[in-house]
C-alpha cells in the first residue's frame, strides 16, 4: 500500500488514491479556483500518491452536469487548472482529470437549456439537493450519429487540454448513470443503430472515445464503471455489462474501476 509503483509509465509514490468527488467549487464559467488548488494539494501533502479529480465537463455543449462544475473545454479553463496541477506536483502527488458528460442527468448547464442522451428517455427521480438542484429531469433529445462523433472529438480535445493543463492522465467517467453509462444501459439506450442493442454496440462509444483520447496523444489511465445506478440503486447492472466493458477495453486502458454501490467500490487492475 505504501510502496512506490509505476502505473504504466507514471511513477506514483504509493497506492493511496483519492476518489473523484464533485464539489461545485469552480467559477461559474468552469475555471478552477484557488480553493480547488488548496483542496487537491492538501491530499498530496497528506500523502496520497494519486488524485482523481471531480468529474470535469469536456465541452461547451451538453456535457456539463452541475453549476460551478469545472471544465476542460476552453483555454481559460486550461489556464485555470495549471496552478492546481502544479500545487499537487509540488507536494509529490500525481493528478488525473476525470472527464465526464452528464447526458440526461445534467442538473445545470451554462451552454444550453436542453439535455441530450442516447434515447429520449426521461430519467426517473429528482435532481439532487446535494448539488443545489431541484425538480424533475428533462426528457433528453436523442443524439444523432453526427452528435456522437462530436462527443468523441470533444473527449479527445478535453484530454489534450488536460495534458496542457499539467495533468498526469485522464479517467473517463462511464459510471453512475452519466452519458457513457446511459449508452451501456439497456433501458436508457433504445437505439437501433450501431450504438444500441447488443453489448458490443452499447460499448462502442466508450471504445471509440478511448481510441480518440489515445489518438490525441493522451494515455487513458482508467475508465470508471458502476454496477449500480446513481438514481436507481435497485436496478443492479447485469454482470455481463461490467464484465463486458472489462474484456472489451482490456488492451486500451491501464485499469478499470468498478463501483459496486454508492457506499462501496472496487478497482480492478490489470
Ligand atoms: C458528494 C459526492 C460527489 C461525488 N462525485 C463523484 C464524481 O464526480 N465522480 C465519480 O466518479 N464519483 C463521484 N462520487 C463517488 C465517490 O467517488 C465514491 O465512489 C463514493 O463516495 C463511494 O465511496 P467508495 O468508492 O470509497 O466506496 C461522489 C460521491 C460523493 C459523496
Amino acid at each position: 500500500m505504501l510502496t512506490p509503483y509505476v502505473l504504466n509509465r507514471l511513477p506514483v509514490k504509493n497506492r493511496l488514491v483519492l476518489s473523484p468527488m464533485t464539489r461545485k467549487s469552480a467559477e461559474q464559467d468552469g475555471r478552477a479556483t484557488e480553493k480547488m488548488a488548496r483542496y487537491y494539494s492538501s491530499f498530496a501533502e497528506g500523502g496520497y500518491g494519486l488524485l482523481i479529480t471531480e468529474g470535469v465537463y469536456k465541452d461547451e455543449a451538453y456535457s456539463q452536469g452541475y453549476a460551478n462544475q469545472p471544465g476542460l473545454a476552453s483555454e481559460p479553463q486550461v489556464q485555470a487548472w495549471k496552478p492546481v496541477t502544479a500545487a499537487v506536483h509540488a507536494k509529490g502527488g500525481k493528478i488525473v482529470a476525470q472527464l465526464m458528460h452528464a447526458g440526461a442527468l445534467s442538473q445545470w448547464n451554462e451552454y444550453t437549456d436542453e439535455t441530450a442522451a442516447p434515447s429520449a428517455v426521461k430519467p426517473v427521480g429528482l435532481k439532487m439537493a446535494l448539488f443545489g438542484s431541484a425538480g424533475e429531469y428533462k426528457t433528453p433529445r436523442a443524439l444523432t450519429t453526427a452528435d456522437i462523433r462530436l462527443i468523441v472529438e470533444g473527449f479527445a480535445n478535453a484530454a489534450s487540454n488536460a495534458k496542457r493543463a499539467g495533468f498526469d492522465g485522464v479517467e473517463l467517467h462511464a459510471a453512475n448513470g452519466y452519458l457513457l453509462d446511459q449508452f451501456l444501459t439497456g433501458y436508457t439506450n433504445l437505439r437501433e443503430d450501431e450504438y444500441g442493442g447488443t453489448i458490443d454496440n452499447r460499448i462502442r462509444l466508450i471504445q471509440e472515445t478511448i481510441r480518440a483520447v489515445r489518438g490525441a496523444g493522451r494515455e487513458v489511465g482508467s475508465v470508471r464503471e458502476s454496477a449500480e445506478r446513481l438514481t436507481e440503486p435497485s436496478k443492479k447492472r447485469r454482470k455481463a455489462s461490467a464484465g463486458g466493458i472489462g474484456s472489451r477495453t482490456r488492451r486500451l486502458i491501464f485499469f478499470l474501476r468498478i463501483s459496486l454501490s454508492q457506499s462501496s467500490s472496487r478497482s480492478a487492475c490489470r
